[in-house]
């Protein structure tokens, strides 16, 4: 029987062991603090007795699931892993011993994946003896509802590693795509105008109620500045600050004061009871609705451009990435097919023609956008 292995029973780790475990994988768990060990499987059950109250899981269903989960000390006891995941604090240094642990006891084709949301997956491969089967398997939360995962290359790791990988992991439900290891992956990055451009309109002077109407409109199931509310100021300005200091602070993710004054003001959203419009709702959409909509897409079409340019990714794969990771109604290059290349092109000359000085370059047009033929080649650099 194939035997996946989950390391950390956090928020994350908890939700991938239950996923595999659905499919019918024997799963081996573990997590370093004692007392998060011993409550898994009851924090489980609970869980899983919601679901069958609502009807949507038979009882028997949730014994078998459970039952599936084996419980051990330590990555030592792993050693019958064909995947191990692991979804441990996001700390470097505690990643590669994890991964150095395992690779001491498990086979020689068995596969090992990070869930990291930030940190490098060829920085985590070196000093391994097998930097090949190591790659990234970025679960979104919460990992049984969520269907995307983006299975993260290195450039060392393997092909027999990223097929097995996703292999078992389309066997749990789930769509891959593939994704470079670049920061932010797909949807984190090419989530941030979404959020930074309805910032720059907040600082324009628009209010964060017409443009979170505006989106709403246009088939978005919450606004960018509901979903900040929703996730929390604070997550989304640390995402923010990580991806503008691994992209240079270019100011494509430039980091907007505003964001910083709800932080430093406590108000977080949803977890504090205030965020930038919770607990009020947006209203009716504002007459130019469609101009703030535009100005977002814009902004998302040519964040997806570059990624696009720097290899690794597919125009398909960044759309599917942002709908299925955002619940976003269309991705980036459904946009663009749908309102073409030359007003997109035009919006963002205007919009570099407008910007103020902090803002200078942000709105440099993606290689493929600004030639008649997506580009293809080497990444051309991010400024
Ligand atoms: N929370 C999210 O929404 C989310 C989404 C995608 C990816 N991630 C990534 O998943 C990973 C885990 O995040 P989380 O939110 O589940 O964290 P969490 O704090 O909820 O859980 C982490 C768990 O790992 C355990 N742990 C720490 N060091 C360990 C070690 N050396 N060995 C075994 N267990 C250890 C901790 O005791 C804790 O229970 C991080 O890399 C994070 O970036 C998080």
């Amino acid at each position: 029987m194939t035997t996946i292995a989950v390391i950390g029973l956090g928020t994350m780790g908890l939700g991938i062991a239950q996923t595999y475990a659905a499919a019918g994988f024997a799963v081996l768990a573990t997590d370093a603090a004692a007392d998060v060990r011993d409550t898994a499987l009851q924090r489980l059950r609970a869980r899983l007795a919601r679901r069958v109250q609502a009807g949507k899981l038979a009882p028997s269903d949730l014994d078998a699931l459970v039952s599936r989960i084996t419980l051990v000390d330590g990555p030592e006891a792993m050693g019958r892993a064909d995947l191990a995941i692991e979804a441990v604090v996001e700390r470097m240094e505690v990643k590669r011993a994890l991964f150095a642990a395992l690779e001491s006891v498990v086979a020689p084709d068995a596969v090992l994946a990070s869930n990291t949301s930030s940190l490098s997956v060829a920085a985590m491969a070196q000093g391994l003896s097998r930097p090949q089967r190591l790659l990234g398997l970025h679960f979104f939360n919460p990992a049984p509802v969520m269907k995307l995962v983006e299975l993260v290359a290195h450039p060392g790791s393997g092909a027999a590693a990223l097929a097995r990988a996703r292999q078992l992991t389309e066997r749990a439900g789930k769509t891959l795509i593939p994704c470079p290891d670049r920061p932010g992956f797909i949807v984190n990055r090419c989530a941030r105008p979404f959020y930074g451009e309805a910032l720059a309109l907040l600082e324009e002077g628009r209010c964060a109620d017409e443009i979170d109407a505006a989106m709403l409109a246009a088939g978005y199931p919450l606004g960018p500045f509901g979903l900040i509310d929703l996730v929390g100021a604070d997550i989304n300005l640390a995402a923010t600050e990580s991806l503008a200091a691994a992209m240079q602070d270019h100011p494509r993710y430039h980091v907007f004061a505003a964001l910083r004054r709800q932080v430093a003001a406590g108000d977080l959203g949803r977890k504090t009871g205030r965020g930038f419009l919770f607990p009020e709702k947006p209203g009716p959409a504002p007459g130019d609705a469609e101009a703030i909509v535009l100005r977002i897409e814009t902004a998302l079409v040519n964040e997806a451009g570059w990624l696009l340019a720097e290899g690794g990714t597919t125009q398909d794969g960044i759309d599917t990435a942002l709908k299925l990771g955002l619940n976003f109604p269309r991705g980036p290059f459904e946009i663009l097919a749908a309102q073409g290349r030359e007003p997109v092109l035009a919006r963002l000359q205007r919009l570099a023609a407008a910007a103020p000085a902090h803002l200078q370059g942000r709105y440099r047009p993606a290689p493929g956008l600004a030639m008649p033929h997506p580009a293809a080649g080497p990444a051309p650099g991010t400024r």
